[in-house]
């Protein structure tokens, strides 16, 4: 590592974890440095999930997790989440029967009391369409609205690294754009991103590096500026070339 490069943020080594007896990661190894965007790749049940899960306390592991110099082991998502590793869950988790605001206020929970209407209105910067909607109830707002509120429940805690989970999912073109400008604004303020993503073009050019899984194991780590990642990234996937998939 070049002497300026700084510490990481997030250091995972010989991460093993699964559900039950079944293992679904071996020995996973990846860092992710302050103000990193670093894109998570894999096809549909490579693991991408579950190691966003682990790491953030949610699923048990083994191995080591390192978080701001602070080991991660035994850890609850609470204790995590207080510590700044954010995670917003795969598929979008609000209550849709309080309002937009309440949401935000409920995730703030533990920011000191003065702090968190400010809070609130800083993660809904990001995102007019909702703000406009911070009285209405969240079951109101459509699918991807929704999804939308659960990454700036994310942001209300001011995390240093965010974990998102597709945050695409479900979401018109443009507001896939805008869910990932909200990334890129927050490595301009230094907070690190993890990103798992299907749309592998859009996530290449945002991110800074990508890891790809498959079968539970890291199959390629790159730097998104190198070469011919599409097609590293498909032969990664499926351990052979496979002409036109993926491309989209
Ligand atoms: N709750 C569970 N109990 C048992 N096995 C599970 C559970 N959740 C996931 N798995 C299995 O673990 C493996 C990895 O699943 P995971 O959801 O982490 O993959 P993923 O990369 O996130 O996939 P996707 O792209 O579809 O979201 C799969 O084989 C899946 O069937
Ligand atoms: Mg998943």
């Amino acid at each position: 590592m070049p002497i300026s490069a700084p510490e990481p943020l997030l250091s995972v080594a010989g991460l093993s974890a699964g559900y039950g007896k079944i293992t679904v990661l071996h020995d996973v190894s990846l860092t992710i440095r302050p103000g990193e965007i670093v894109a998570l790749l894999g096809p549909n049940g490579a693991g991408k999930t579950t190691l966003l899960c682990a790491v953030s306390g949610l699923l048990p592991w083994t191995g080591t997790v390192h978080f701001g110099g602070a080991d991660l082991a035994g850890l609850s998502p609470r204790e995590t989440a207080r510590r700044g590793l954010v995670h917003v869950v795969e598929g979008h988790r609000v209550f849709t029967q309080l309002s937009v605001a309440d949401n935000l206020l409920l995730a703030g929970y533990d920011v000191p009391r003065g702090e968190r209407a400010a809070r609130v209105d800083e993660a809904l910067s990001h995102f007019p369409e909702i703000a406009a909607k911070r009285a209405d109830k969240a079951g109101a707002l459509s699918g991807g609205q929704q999804q939308m509120l659960a990454v700036a429940q994310g942001l209300v805690r001011r995390p240093r690294l965010l974990m998102l989970d597709e945050p695409s999912a479900g979401l018109s073109p443009v507001l896939v754009d805008r869910v990932l400008a909200v990334a890129a604004a927050l490595r301009a303020n230094g907070t690190a991103v993890l990103l798992v993503e299907q749309l592998i073009e859009k996530a290449l050019r945002l991110a800074d590096r990508v890891y790809a899984l498959a079968q539970g194991r890291i199959v390629l780590e790159a730097a998104t500026s190198e070469d011919d990642l599409p097609h590293r990234l498909e032969r990664a996937y499926f351990g052979h070339d496979v002409p036109t998939a993926l491309h989209g």
